[in-house]
């Protein structure tokens, strides 16, 4: 007699006394994981507690580790990897696995809309088409495009426009997934189109590709292809952990995904979160062929294989660019990497007709977007010093064209990121440049450096002050020392104090301020009110009219709030929101000045809202410093004013001393915006319910923190209560 022998099993969970008993366990095992499998990975919507699914789980590794004949290849306990292998076996592709033709420009979509509608048409008519139907078959017609007649220029004028399914690209690896009966028994990637690598122990890690189809009906064979990738959130994750771990980083999602399904280890595999989106078939036997390359993903749904939800049938040249347009919006938020759409023609006997051209289908056409990521030489790296000193190391490249421009500098972020990326002076680099996010060299190709390379030194002195440069030990950024006699810092901070959100001084940008400092006609901010027009009128780029502009923007400017006054001196950690917190605190700019001059408690300082000791700090630091005050005079009797009025703070608020718990979702509030209501009163928002806590306010699916308040008798308020109780106060 055997015994499945799972840890932590309960008292009435099944005991398999016999091997018939164990297979029929085992059976409902896999399909009730399955099941789970599916609504949280597909769905996102798990059914039962994780260690509900790991009990479960725990159960079929043992019943299958008593009874080894019940292994089965579609086994979910298949997916926590195996044994390391010596190498990858290679796979030879029964149907090859051909690449896609590229195009860039709207002339090249136009262009391929015109070669299918003329290959149709010419295909009916005149010529058989050359290498038609059969996959991998070469065609005789040399250039992208079996045309013989006239072309003509929209590509429908003979008939109704070539409908399309417009999918998106991808920026993973392509793999081709075998089930036979229904089950997956291999998996291999492209390699060279003819002969790729049997990747199968690592694909069956991945959760979300199922190891058995979703139906009682499988084909005999079913080929699925399409593409293993890395969402950015994982891919950010994974970098974290393998940074903690000190292991490699990985420059960007496709590579760690590469890497992680090249691993000979396969229980390492099962550590990354890799995805899967399908798109094309290879081999299928023993069903028929769906008519259209939409209904075939529609029938993979179906199956349980995941097929990107973001597609669409369109027509003509027109439908494509339109579609083309809507996913470069897109492009930036969604969740994984693409590099830009596939086009292909919907109907499988218009694919057919059209066949292939050398290793690429003429019925498909991959229209990129420009490239995020570039190579290119790092010539040098400088640093550049901030607002607050933060001495920012900055590369100069050779010129590059990514993400639609030419780029020739990108951060570098911190010293500890030139070291974690492992980035030399000579080296070649990968830039990126995606959407509006500032360009940063993202890593460098190794095996690509120069035996000259050189490492990057932080210089000690500021290179616009000579002032030192420090660093905190506990602090990745390095900063220059010299405050506001630091060019560089001042120019900064007038920009800064400048802004729309602190003083709003319209027309004074960075050309303007980098003239006045360096011609030292400013120093500080006050000199800013100073300015006459015939003075301004002088400089470069300034006229007549830009000069008194900018003297009646500054009149203008003179009134302010003492929030936005107090987030324009640029405190550091002094945020907007702060700004505000302090000004409606302290209502009176000398009451702030005095608290902070007084000594060096905090304790006032950390009673306003959202203040904590590293913000009170540097608050305090920066009224201490008599010169910053002395700013603020001269500011003052420039004729800069804003109302003031009574501190806050004289009248204790109502829920001080009041302890809050937040649980569940509120129906209207979110967890941000209650707790910054109750705070606003005087109420502290703890996480965790205790005996100290006098209310908790509960919304749905409250957990266990409803529960512990019930136990403890902590009154449980829900959103209309807390509401009602905040208006009577
Ligand atoms: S179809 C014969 N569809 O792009 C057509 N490929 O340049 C085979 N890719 O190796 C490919 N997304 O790795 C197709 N929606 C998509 C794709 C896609 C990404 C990759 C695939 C292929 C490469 C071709």
């Amino acid at each position: 007699m055997s015994q499945t022998s799972v840890p932590g099993q309960g008292a009435n969970a099944h005991t398999a006394t016999d091997a018939t008993a164990a297979a029929q366990r085992a059976a409902e095992l896999r399909i009730e994981l399955a099941r789970h499998n599916r609504a949280y990975y597909e769905d996102d919507a798990p059914l039962i507690p994780d260690a509900e699914y790991d009990r479960l789980f725990g159960e079929l590794v043992a019943l299958e580790n008593d009874f080894p004949e019940l292994q089965r290849p579609d086994s979910p306990t298949q997916r926590v990897g195996g044994k390391p292998v010596e190498g990858f076996a290679p796979v030879v592709h029964r149907v090859p696995m051909l690449s896609l033709n590229n195009g860039f420009a709207d002339e090249d979509v136009e262009a391929f809309d015109r070669r299918v509608s003329d290959g149709l048409r010419d295909v009916n008519g005149v010529n058989g088409a050359s290498g038609a139907g059969s996959a991998g078959g070469v065609g005789g017609v040399g250039g992208a495009g079996g045309v013989n007649t006239t072309p003509n220029s929209t590509g429908d004028l003979f008939g109704t426009p070539v409908e399309y399914a417009a999918e998106l690209k991808f920026d993973g690896l392509a793999i081709a997934l075998r089930y036979e009966q229904g089950v997956l028994v291999q998996a291999a990637t492209r390699g060279d189109g003819t002969t790729g690598e049997d990747v199968t122990a690592n694909i069956r890690t991945i959760k979300k590709i199922p190891l058995k189809l979703d139906t009682d009906n499988p084909p005999d064979v079913l080929e699925v292809r399409g593409e293993v990738l890395m969402f950015r959130a994982d891919f950010d994750k994974l970098n974290q952990a393998q940074e903690a771990a000190g292991e490699k980083v990985f420059v960007n999602p496709r590579n760690a995904a590469a890497g992680s399904l090249r691993q000979l280890d396969s229980r390492i595999t099962a550590k990354r979160p890799l995805s899967f989106f399908a798109y094309g078939i290879g081999e299928l036997i023993g069903a028929t062929m769906p008519e259209t390359h939409s209904a075939l993903l529609d029938w993979y749904v179906t199956l349980g294989i995941p097929v990107n939800e973001r597609r669409e049938v369109v027509k003509g040249a027109d439908g494509l660019l339109k579609f083309y347009r809507e996913v470069g919006e897109a492009r930036a938020s969604l969740p994984y990497d693409i590099d830009g759409v596939v086009y292909k023609v919907n109907r499988r006997d218009e694919q057919d007709r059209l066949g292939f051209v050398s290793r690429a289908p003429r019925f498909a056409l991959a229209h990129k977007f420009p490239a995020q990521e570039a190579l290119t030489t790092l010539l040098d790296i400088e640093v550049q010093v901030g607002r607050t000193g933060a001495i920012t190391p900055v590369a100069r490249l050779a010129p590059v064209f990514v993400g639609g421009a030419t780029v020739t500098n990108a951060t570098l972020h911190n010293e500890d990121e030139i070291r974690r990326k492992d980035v030399m002076i000579g080296d070649t680099v990968i830039v990126r440049r995606a959407g509006d996010v500032i360009p940063e060299v993202v890593g460098s190709v190794l095996d690509r450096r120069p035996a000259d390379a050189r490492a990057f030194v932080m210089p000690t002195a500021c290179p616009v002050c000579g002032s030192a440069i420090e660093k905190l030990p506990d602090e990745a950024i390095a900063r220059c020392t010299g405050g506001l006699i630091c060019a560089a810092q001042r120019k900064q901070a007038l920009l800064h104090f400048a802004q729309r959100r602190a003083l709003d001084i319209e027309g004074l940008g960075d050309k303007l301020v980098e003239q006045l400092v360096d011609q030292q006609i400013i120093r500080t901010p006050a000199d800013l009110f100073k300015l006459g027009v015939a003075k301004l009128a002088a400089l470069d780029r300034m006229a007549d009219k830009s000069a008194s502009n900018l003297v009646a923007a500054l009149e203008k400017a003179r009134h302010t709030t003492l929030a936005r006054f107090i987030f324009a001196l640029g405190i550091r950690h002094v945020g907007e929101a702060t700004a505000k917190d302090l000004a409606r605190h302290f209502g009176k700019l000398d009451n702030l000045i005095a608290v902070c001059k007084r000594d060096s408690d905090l304790t006032e300082l950390l009673a306003v809202p959202d203040v904590g000791p590293i913000v009170a700090e540097s608050i305090n630091n920066f009224f201490c410093e008599d010169h910053n005050v002395e700013v603020i005079e001269q500011l003052r009797a420039a004729g800069v004013t804003w109302p003031e009025s009574e501190p806050a703070a004289a009248a204790p608020l109502p829920l001080a001393g009041k302890t809050f718990v937040l649980t569940g979702t509120l129906p209207t509030l979110s967890r941000d915006e209650a707790k910054a209501m109750l705070e606003a009163l005087g109420a502290k928002v703890a996480g965790s319910v205790s005996a100290k806590t006098d209310y908790v306010v509960a919304g749905a699916e409250a957990g266990s923190k409803l529960a512990k308040a019930e136990a403890l008798g902590v009154p449980v308020l829900d959103e209309d209560a807390m509401r009602a109780m905040l208006a009577a106060l």
